[in-house]
C-alpha cells in the first residue's frame, strides 16, 4: 500500500523545507513537490513539521538492578516511546550473572524483546569483566549486528583502566564504539558513606555524593585513555555538568578525534532542587540532577556543537513502590527515572521553542546523529529515499501538558509533571505503518525489529 504525506514541512539535519512523501510499503520512494497522489493514501500534514522517527540509543527497558526492575518491559516502553514520537531505540543490556560471557545477557534480551516490542531496536553490549575470550566475543556481537559496547566506571561490575584500555583498543581495531558511564567509583563510595555515617540520608545527599568533579574526573580519564588507544571511539553516555564539557571541548581542542557526547533532557530542564521536595526520591539517578547553570551549560554544548546526541536513559521505577526503598537512606534507591515518551516534545518545546536550539539541531541530535553513531543509518534517522518510512508530525500550533495520566509507559510517575508544552506530536509512522494517532497507540505488539547495526565510520557525523 502507497501512502503519501502532502503539504507538510519537511525537518531535516541541515535544511527545513517543503516538500511531499510518497511511501512504498516500508520504504520512501521519494520526495518532492507536488508528487503524483495516484493510489496512494493521503496523509495532510499542513501546518505540520514532517521528521524523520526519533531513536533512543539509551533506554534500560525490563533492567535488572537485583534489588528492582524497571517497571516498563520491551512492550511497555516501547509503546511509550511510540507515543512520544521514537521509532527505534538501541537499549543497554543489564548486567548479567558475575563472570558470564557477552552473549548471555544478548540471549537473555532477545528473549525479552522478541515478542514484545513495537518499535525498532537495536542493543549495546556490556562488558561487566575482561579477559581474552570477552575481547575476542566484541568481534563475534558486533558481526552479530552489536557493534558498540558500554562499560561503566562506578556501580557493581565497574571496569578499572587496564580493563578500559583493553577495551578500547580492541574496538578499535573492529570499527566498533564503547560508550561509557563515568563517574569516579572510589570519590562515590567514600562520599555515600561519609554521608549515611553522618545521618544524612535525604535524597539531596544522591546528588551532593556525586559531585559534577566525580563526573568530569572519570570523562577526562575515559577520554585520555582513549587518545593512548589510537584515538578509539569513544561516546560518553548522559553528560550532565559544566567540567565535564570542559574536559570534552580541551580534547578536541588537543585534536583527539572520535568522541560523541550524549547528554538527556533531565540534565538539561530539571535541576537538583528536585531532591529537597517531597517526592524527591522520583529524581535519583545517576549521575544526579546539576544546577541551573549545568542546564545552560549543556543547552551552550548542544547549539554549540559539543554534544551530539540527546538520549533519554529511560530506566522507570515506582515512585509507590521500588523508589520507597530509599526514603530512610537514599543509597538504597533504584536509580533511575522514565524520560523515553517524554524526550521529543520536550526538546521541541524547552529547546526550539525558546529559541535554544533549531529545528535542524532537534532532529540532528535526536534522530540523525544517534542513528549514523550507531549503525541505523541509513534506514534509520533521516527522511530520504530508501529510508524507512519512520515518520512524525509535530503540530507546532497546539499545545499539550505533560502529566502521568496521558503517559503510555507502565510506571507511577512523570518526572515533568504538569509540565506545559508548546507543540504537539498528532501521528507517528513505522516502516509505513500509522502506529500513533492522536495520541492513540495503533500498533501491534511484537511488530518491532531487532536491527542489525553497522561498524562505526570515522567522520560518520
Ligand atoms: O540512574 C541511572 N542512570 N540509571 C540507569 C543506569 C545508568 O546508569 O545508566
Ligand atoms: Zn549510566
Ligand atoms: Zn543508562
Amino acid at each position: 500500500m502507497k501512502k503519501i504525506i502532502r503539504n507538510g514541512t519537511l525537518v531535516s539535519d541541515s535544511a527545513v523545507y517543503s516538500a511531499d512523501i510518497l511511501i512504498d510499503g516500508e520504504k520512501i520512494v521519494s520526495i518532492g513537490k507536488n508528487l503524483p497522489v495516484e493510489d496512494a493514501q493521503v496523509i495532510d500534514a499542513e501546518g505540520k513539521y514532517v521528521i524523520p522517527g526519533a531513536v533512543d540509543v539509551h533506554t534500560h527497558m525490563d533492567l535488572d538492578v537485583g534489588i528492582a526492575r524497571a517497571v516498563d518491559d520491551f512492550y511497555d516502553g516501547t509503546v511509550a516511546a511510540a507515543c512520544g514520537g521514537t521509532t527505534s531505540i538501541v537499549d543497554h543490556m543489564a548486567f548479567g550473572p558475575a563472570g558470564v560471557p557477552l552473549h548471555y545477557q544478548f540471549d537473555v534480551y532477545k528473549n525479552l524483546a522478541g515478542d514484545k516490542a513495537v518499535i525498532d531496536y537495536g542493543f549495546h553490549g556490556v562488558a561487566q569483566h575482561v579477559d581474552s575470550s570477552v575481547l575476542e566475543e566484541l568481534e563475534s556481537m558486533s558481526a552479530e549486528g552489536v557493534p558498540s559496547v558500554k562499560a561503566y566506571m562506578t556501580y557493581g561490575f565497574k571496569l578499572n583502566d587496564a580493563d578500559i584500555l583493553q577495551i578500547l583498543i580492541k574496538m578499535k581495531e573492529i570499527n566498533g564504539i564503547t560508550a561509557f558511564h563515568c563517574e569516579n567509583h572510589d570519590v562515590v563510595e567514600f562520599l555515600k558513606k561519609k554521608y549515611v555515617s553522618e545521618g544524612k540520608t535525604a535524597p539531596i545527599y544522591h546528588a551532593k555524593s556525586r559531585p559534577n568533579l566525580a563526573e568530569a574526573e572519570a570523562v577526562e580519564r575515559v577520554l585520555k585513555l582513549a587518545h593512548m588507544a589510537g584515538d578509539a571511539p569513544v561516546y560518553i553516555v548522559h553528560l550532565s555538568c559544566k567540567e565535564s564539557l570542559e574536559a570534552v571541548r580541551d580534547a578536541r581542542r588537543r585534536g583527539q578525534k572520535n568522541i560523541l557526547v550524549e547528554t538527556c533532557p533531565q540534565y538539561l530542564i530539571l535541576t537538583e532542587e528536585c531532591y529537597t521536595r517531597e517526592d524527591g526520591l522520583k529524581y535519583i539517578m545517576s549521575p544526579p540532577l546539576r544546577t541551573r547553570e549545568d542546564c545552560e551549560a549543556l543547552w551552550e554544548g548542544l547549539s554549540d556543537g559539543t554534544i551530539q546526541v540527546v538520549a533519554t536513559d529511560h530506566c522507570p521505577f515506582n515512585f509507590g513502590l521500588e523508589k520507597q526503598r530509599g526514603k530512610d537512606d537514599f543509597t538504597a534507591c533504584p536509580n533511575g527515572a522514565p524520560g523515553v515518551e517524554e524526550r521529543l516534545m520536550l526538546m521541541y518545546s524547552e529547546g526550539v521553542v525558546k529559541g535554544r536550539i533549531s529545528l535542524s539541531q532537534l532532529v540532528r541530535t535526536c534522530c540523525t546523529n544517534p542513528a549514523r553513531i550507531y549503525g541505523l543509518s541509513p534506514e534509520k534517522g533521516v527522511i530520504l529515499p530508501g529510508a524507512d518510512g519512520d515518520i512524525v508530525l509535530l503540530d507546532p500550533l497546539a499545545s499539550s501538558e505533560l502529566t502521568h495520566s496521558a503517559m503510555h509507559g507502565a510506571g507511577d510517575y512523570t518526572a515533568y509533571e504538569g509540565m506545559k508544552l508548546q507543540g504537539d506530536i498528532s501521528l507517528v509512522m513505522q516502516r509505513g505503518n500509522v502506529i500513533v494517532k492522536n495520541h492513540e497507540f495503533l500498533g501491534k505488539k511484537g511488530d518491532g525489529r531487532f536491527i542489525h547495526r553497522k561498524p562505526y565510520r570515522e567522520k560518520v557525523i
